[in-house]
């Protein structure tokens, strides 16, 4: 059963939909209309009537049965134990894909789990998918799709994330929009009483959207089954997972929050590798990763070359390098090109130090060299604010220097500073070029590409 109608529906409805300001049933279709979704919407709710959201009239339909059109996908918001019911009614109607809101199901117990097992076993009957229940819904950035009650503005872009969790699965909706992570898909899955993670990593193997999946995850649900999944689409897409419930205390936890069974923590780590996954231990290190992984091609081989204007950070770049086990290139007869964009008192040695002099120009040209020499793999461009150069300048010679260069190797980019570093960084990062406020973050992300390419190319071999 394909689960394409979970991401490009030609038609939604919300069964449960309002036209309160404050109700779930509201906020979904409120963020339908704004994200912009083309398709067709149909209001649901067995007051019928009319309502308005977002200065539109829809005319309420008491039951999903009397909507005169097919249905790809319908958002379920009424409570739980009217559920049942509605998903039969889904059924005759011929709708492929049901994200389930609702939550007391599965959470609360055995008792839940058994209506859980009722509503998948409908729902298959019908040849439907369900996703959830629990969940805070589904967002896909190419359809202009937004079937949540998180933020409305979500940016697009290159990376599928996949949460079990939903209240932090919406927390992470904002602190995307607001850190210019560009999502291709979000999706809360919440108790996986039918779709799970391996159905997500099926689907965006094939994604031409989606560059990099990154899961927040407490439980595995049919393990084998994921981890061989992973490891197929592992060899494609990078894949990242936080797995929550490392402790006893956090596994335990976790089991009373989605009701999943945490398991032994190194089993997973082992597992996990084994699968070509990468193990971020924080959010923050999970989106770090997931920047560079989502947006950066694969590198043509272990030559690094550091730009910096600054020794200090060239410094603090070069001890994580070495201990990322990153190969910085020495080849001084290719670095020498760099003494041409420094006054004598610089360095052209790997980490290249520009010096505190580096204008617009200095950067630019050793960009531009960097990028063009094929025996330099990787570019980290350094950049300690100072009055020289203004660091939005510098982010617009990297973003021209990088586009005109065709994108074919990973250059990844340190930003230190204050309030104009900040904007240079957004600038970077909402054109697909990963920076970050401290070089060592830039570095251990380009780490996690070499991670994943070094992982792909041993299990070729095999
Ligand atoms: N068919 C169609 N509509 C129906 C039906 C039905 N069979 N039964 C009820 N409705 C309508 C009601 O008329 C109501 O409409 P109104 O808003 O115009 O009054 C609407 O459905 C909602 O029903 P309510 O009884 O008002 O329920 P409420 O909106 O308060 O809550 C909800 C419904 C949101 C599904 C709630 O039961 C629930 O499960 N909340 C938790 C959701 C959640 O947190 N999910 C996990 C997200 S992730 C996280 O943790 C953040």
């Amino acid at each position: 059963m394909s689960i394409e109608a979970l991401f490009k529906p030609r038609s939604v409805a919300v069964v449960g939909a309002s036209g309160k300001p404050g109700k779930i049933g509201y906020a979904i279709m409120k963020n339908l209309i704004e994200y912009g979704y083309e398709g067709k919407i149909y209001a649901v709710n067995v007051r019928g009537g009319e309502i308005e959201v977002s200065g539109r009239k829809f005319e309420v339909y008491k039951t999903i049965l009397d909507v005169p059109d097919e249905v790809d996908m319908a958002v379920i918001v009424v409570p739980a134990k009217f559920v049942p019911q509605v998903v039969e009614e889904c059924g005759k109607k011929g709708v492929k894909v049901l994200p389930i809101i609702s939550s007391g199901f599965g959470e609360l117990g055995e008792e839940g789990k058994k209506v859980e097992e009722q509503l998948v076993e409908t729902a298959h009957k019908y040849g439907m998918r369900i996703l959830g229940p629990n969940i805070f819904g589904v967002v896909y950035t190419p359809a202009k799709l937004n079937a949540t009650f998180g933020p409305t503005d979500v940016l697009p872009g290159k990376l599928a994330l996949v949460s079990q969790s939903g209240a932090l699965g919406i927390a992470l909706m904002g602190w995307t929009i607001l850190e210019k992570v560009g999502l291709s898909a979000l999706v809360s899955i919440g108790n996986k009483s039918d779709l799970d993670d391996a159905d997500m990593l099926d689907y965006f193997e094939n994604d031409e959207n989606t560059g990099a999946i990154l899961i927040y995850m407490e439980g595995v649900k049919g393990g084998r089954k994921f981890m061989e999944t992973a490891k197929r689409v592992s060899m494609k897409k990078p894949i990242i997972i936080i797995k929550a419930g490392r402790s006893e205390r956090g596994a335990k936890a976790a089991a009373s929050h989605t009701g999943s069974l945490a398991g032994a923590d190194s089993i997973y780590t082992a597992a996990f590798k084994q699968s070509g996954i990468l193990r971020a231990l924080t959010i923050g290190e999970a989106f770090d990763w997931a920047r560079t992984l989502s947006n950066l091609p694969e590198p043509e081989g272990e030559n690094v070359v550091i730009l910096t204007n600054g020794g200090g950070i060239g410094v603090m770049a070069t001890d994580a390098a070495e201990e990322e086990g990153l190969k910085l290139y020495d080849n001084l007869e290719d670095l020498k090109v760099f003494a041409n964009h420094m006054p004598p008192f610089g360095s052209y040695k790997n980490p290249v130090d520009l010096t505190g002099m580096a204008d617009a120009k200095a950067y630019e040209g050793a960009v531009r060299d960097a990028l063009a020499n094929p025996n330099m793999h990787a570019i980290a461009v350094l950049y300690c604010q100072t009055a020289v150069l203004d660091p939005r300048d510098l982010a617009k010679i990297v973003i021209e220097e990088y586009e005109a260069s065709g994108k074919k190797k990973p250059l990844v980019v340190a930003i230190v500073g204050g309030i104009e570093a900040k904007e240079a960084i957004d600038m970077l990062n909402e054109k697909g070029i990963p920076a970050y406020p401290e070089p060592e973050r830039a570095i251990k992300s380009l780490s996690a590409l070499y991670k994943w390419h070094n992982w792909k190319m041993k299990h070729k071999k095999e």
